[in-house]
């Protein structure tokens, strides 16, 4: 008798309810966070408020800093304290600073359901950010800043799906091929849930506004955004060029089509993605940058 048992065993998906409490088991924002955008919406604000505010906390004060300081900004001069930082980058940009320095700490986990190792998903994070501002500021978007925050926690929900994906990682990649779909729908298929959905749940967590949220849920489909199109089509090309510049690919990173949707409703011909990456190629020149700016 053949005794051989089969190795293949069914994943179990997780339930919503339970990816709900994972959503909620992550760390809040830092209060700092909500104060350093209140104070940078108002235009009567001071830059001595601002400064007050960021100088509580002596640790983010010094990943600001040192972000302000790193290759992502280019700043020729070294800028050493925060008032220098506020004078020389601007209210918008030391907001940017403040909500990257205070995810720092999440995007830098190792992310191993993805396989991307430590520091790779904040790498492949703030290229995002960076280049969702680039192509914002190229195509006259009205705020480029909300394209750097969708850009930087576009995939979030990969913290949290990370730990079913470890088990489920064979069975999708698997379904890529079998069924010729991209990651995410076979993200859907296996898991119930794909990461663009939960990095949603948890921008609503923060309570980030709506085309925020629809930015995060929709970067693999722009085509169904709604809300904010242009938003979410930003997100998407810029998503693309880190993956095509081998920022942060994981295990999913070669598995997206790059929709010719987001690029016409930018008004973007195809070319635009080479020049984009040989101008961000000069941007990360240093690419330990990346790892180093907020240590
Ligand atoms: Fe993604
Ligand atoms: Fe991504």
């Amino acid at each position: 008798m053949n005794l051989k048992i089969s190795l293949r065993v069914r994943w179990v998906k997780p339930t919503l309810e339970r990816i709900v409490q994972d959503v909620q088991d992550l760390p809040a924002l830092p209060q700092i966070v909500e104060q350093v955008i209140r104070v940078t919406e108002d235009p009567d604000s001071t830059v001595k408020e601002l400064n007050d505010i960021i100088c509580q906390d002596q640790a983010l004060t010094a990943r600001i800093l040192r972000l302000a300081n790193s290759a992502y900004y280019g700043f020729p001069r070294r800028i050493s304290t925060v008032v220098e930082a506020i004078v020389i980058l601007g209210f918008n940009t030391i907001r940017n600073l403040v909500l990257a320095a205070s995810v720092y700490d999440l995007l830098s986990r190792e992310v191993p359901g993805y396989q991307l190792g430590k520091g790779e998903l904040w790498r492949h994070s703030i290229a995002c950010a960076m280049a969702a501002r680039l192509l914002a500021r190229q195509v006259r978007f009205p705020a480029p800043d909300q394209a750097f925050v969708a850009g930087l926690l576009h995939d979030i929900g990969k913290i949290v799906l990370s730990v079913y994906m470890q088990d489920a990682y064979l069975e999708i990649i698997n379904t890529v091929k079998e069924k010729r779909i991209p990651f995410s729908q076979a993200e859907k298929d296996v898991l119930g849930f794909t990461h663009a959905e939960v990095g949603a749940k948890v921008a609503e967590k923060w309570n980030f506004p709506v085309p925020l949220v629809e930015a995060i849920a929709f970067h693999h489909e722009p085509t169904r955004a709604r809300e904010n199109a242009r938003l979410t089509a930003l997100v998407h090309i810029a998503d693309a060029i880190c993956m095509m510049m081998g920022i942060g690919l994981g295990g999913d990173g070669l598995c997206y089509p790059v929709f010719p949707e987001a690029l016409s409703l930018l008004g973007l011909q195809q070319g635009i993605i080479e020049e984009l990456i040989d101008r961000l190629s000069d941007l990360f020149v240093d690419k330990n940058s990346f790892l180093d700016a907020t240590k």
